[in-house]
């Protein structure tokens, strides 16, 4: 990923998310030198997905599929992508947060080995202005 990507990454995320993040939130991790990957398909921008890692603990912090290329295995190609990079990087323990509501993602963690190990009460604000929880995944070394 790349400042020149933002672009089109912004555009992506603000058609999936409620509350998106905005050009300067992935400046900043960028700045940060976050793991930071696109797949692209010629000139489109596919998929893209955010890492950090601090000494043998990693957090995915966004994984986002176009919404026209969902349900073609792109987000799972992109997550195993990151895991065999946790892997290199020697990464112990992956963790993730996750909206209850989101089957999906879910689905796809719980398909590369991830367990829900916690639970953040009233986390995230959803579309009603009402609260909802985050669900806490780790993956660990041995099992991915
Ligand atoms: C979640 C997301 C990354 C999954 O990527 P994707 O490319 O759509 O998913 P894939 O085609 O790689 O499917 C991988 C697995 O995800 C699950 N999955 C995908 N689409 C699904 C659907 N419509 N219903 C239920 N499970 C589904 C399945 O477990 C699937 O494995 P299977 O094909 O063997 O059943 C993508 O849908 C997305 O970007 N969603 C919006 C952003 C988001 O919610 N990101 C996660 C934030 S924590």
């Amino acid at each position: 990923m790349q400042i020149s990507d933002l672009d089109k990454i912004v555009a992506i995320e603000t058609q999936i998310y409620t509350f998106p993040w905005n050009k300067q939130v992935f400046t900043d991790c960028l700045n940060a030198k976050y793991i930071a990957k696109v797949l692209e398909k010629g000139e489109y921008l596919v998929a893209y997905a955010l890492m950090s890692i601090v000494l043998d603990e990693a957090n995915i912090l966004n994984i986002c599929v176009s919404p026209t290329q969902q349900g073609n295995g792109y987000g799972e190609k992109v997550l195993n992508y990151l895991l065999d990079l946790a892997e290199i990087n020697l990464i112990q323990t992956i963790f993730l947060e996750v909206r209850a509501s989101n089957k999906i993602a879910i689905n796809l963690y719980k398909k590369l080995g991830f367990n829900q190990v916690g639970i953040r009460k009233n986390y995230y604000r959803n579309s009603y202005n009402l609260r909802e929880d985050a669900l806490i995944f780790t993956v660990k070394r041995r099992n991915y």
